[in-house]
């Protein structure tokens, strides 16, 4: 791409600003999902995008960029892919869309789950992985007979009532360090949830420690995601994940991992196998869709039993919807080709080796943090562990220059340092060299204005 040419069309983004206007008329925010809006970074107003096509997505003013934003994780193909389209396109046309009924393929798709995700021996379908959050608490609350919830703050589990808390709260009201009070996301929350909820610290050994010892018997959950991927990008510490499922498992707690984010992504088996931590149930969607809405909540046979004997109700008129089925069953023949992986976490690699040695290179104090496709900067010199770490140390302004610096060269991702970047399989060595390319001319600019 060449670079000036990006420069001169960025400053015609004036179909985008004209959109967003019109929009703004008639859809509440102007955008249908709060991730998009003008305070979630994309201001003054959103990209508002064209097409899409393998690793690259062109906005409605012709601007053509590397995609690193990927839908926000499920577009792990890239766009418009072959395989998922194609199976999508012949099902509709062949078959149908919904039925109320089941069909063969799901038996298929849920073989497939079952061979590709350690935890899961038996699953179920939804459409988002909101509503899979909110199954899989049900289901560990019935089959613990206990109410409470540990879940950390810093992460997003879906934006349900009883658990769209203590995402990214103020540090004014959000309690002490090592004893966080939960904070609803906002107003309309029913009034009660707060007393079924714990809030703890991610990466704090002694908090889960000492809260699981003074009152394991009355908690159902420890809903985690197994890598923070909603404030930025945060490693589980060594043992912590061990010591999560050691902890759960003496008090006889469902240990759930949310895998919304790293399910397909950093491995097939997501980071329960990338980690070797198995959880009681875990929450999938996004990676396994191929850019279709589906998710799923899987597990212990002995807790989906629930389900079965009709303790707990799981429904859905979309459920097992034939876009979904066949969009996940093409999705995962192509991520159990041999080898895929590697090819995936080379070409990752690659690219986040480079950035991190031109951060060095400038002498800006920052890192990049993650896992193969999956990964943040980090602008600051301070270890990040958990969320609070992140509120106070985070140069959210330097982040901010720096994506304004790259999406003017051509490299789109989101604009909100608590959000992270992503590879699909459809990037290229050619799109890692042109996007280092951008990192180098960029980064002066963000060395400049560190102050
Ligand atoms: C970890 C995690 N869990 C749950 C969700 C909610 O999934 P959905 O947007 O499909 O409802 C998200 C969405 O980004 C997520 O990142």
């Amino acid at each position: 791409m060449n670079v000036e040419n990006q420069l001169a069309g960025l400053k015609n983004t004036s179909q985008s600003a004209l959109l967003f206007e019109q929009a703004l008329e008639v859809i509440a925010s102007g955008v249908n999902s709060t991730a998009r809006t003008p305070r979630s970074g994309w201001s003054p107003y959103p990209l508002f995008v064209h097409h899409g096509t393998g690793s690259r997505i062109f906005d409605v003013d012709g601007n053509e960029f590397i995609d690193y934003l990927l839908g926000l994780g499920p577009m792990l193909l890239g766009h418009r892919h072959e395989q998922a389209t194609n199976a999508v396109i012949r099902f509709i046309r062949e078959r149908g869309t919904v039925f109320a009924l089941p069909v063969a393929d799901e038996i298929e798709l849920a073989r497939k789950l079952i061979s590709a995700v350690p935890s899961v021996e038996q699953m179920h379908l939804t459409n988002s992985g909101t509503e899979a959050v909110l199954y899989a608490l049900r289901l560990a609350r019935a089959y613990t007979r206990r109410k409470k919830i540990i879940r950390f703050e810093g992460m997003y589990h879906g934006f349900s009532d009883s658990v769209y808390w203590s995402k990214h709260p103020p540090l004014e009201t959000a309690g002490p360090d090592s004893n966080p009070v939960p904070v609803p996301q906002g107003p309309g929350m029913p009034s009660g949830i707060e007393n079924s909820l714990i809030i703890l610290p991610w990466n704090d050994c002694e908090a889960l420690d000492r809260t699981i010892r003074e009152r394991g018997d009355e908690i159902a959950a420890v809903l985690t995601e197994p890598m923070m991927c909603n404030t930025g990008c945060i490693l589980p510490e060594p043992g912590y994940l061990e010591l999560m499922r050691k902890l759960t498992q003496q008090s006889e707690i469902v240990l759930i991992f949310d895998e919304v984010i790293t399910g397909f992504r950093i491995a097939l088996g997501g980071a329960q196998q990338y980690y070797g931590v198995t959880p009681d149930l875990t929450v999938m969607a996004k990676g396994f869709g191929g850019g279709f809405p589906v998710a799923a909540v899987g597990g212990k046979k002995a807790i989906m039993q629930l389900v079965a004997e009709g303790t707990v109700s799981m429904a859905g008129t979309y459920s097992g919807n034939g876009i979904a089925v066949s969009a996940a069953n093409a999705t995962l023949d192509f991520l159990m080709t041999p080898g895929i992986y590697q090819k995936l976490f080379a070409t990752s690699g690659r690219l986040m080796r480079g950035i991190a040695e031109q951060l060095d290179s400038v002498g800006l104090h920052a890192r990049v943090v993650g896992v193969g496709p999956l990964f943040q900067v980090w602008f600051t010199n301070s270890a990040i562990r958990n969320y609070r770490d992140a509120a106070r140390y985070a140069r959210k302004d330097l982040f901010r220059i720096w994506w304004e610096q790259m999406m003017k060269r051509g490299v789109l991702f989101h604009p909100d340092a608590f959000e992270n970047l992503f590879v699909s399989f459809a990037h290229t060595e050619e799109d890692v060299e042109r996007t280092l390319d951008a990192v180098k001319n960029a980064l002066p600019e963000v060395k400049r204005r560190m102050g």
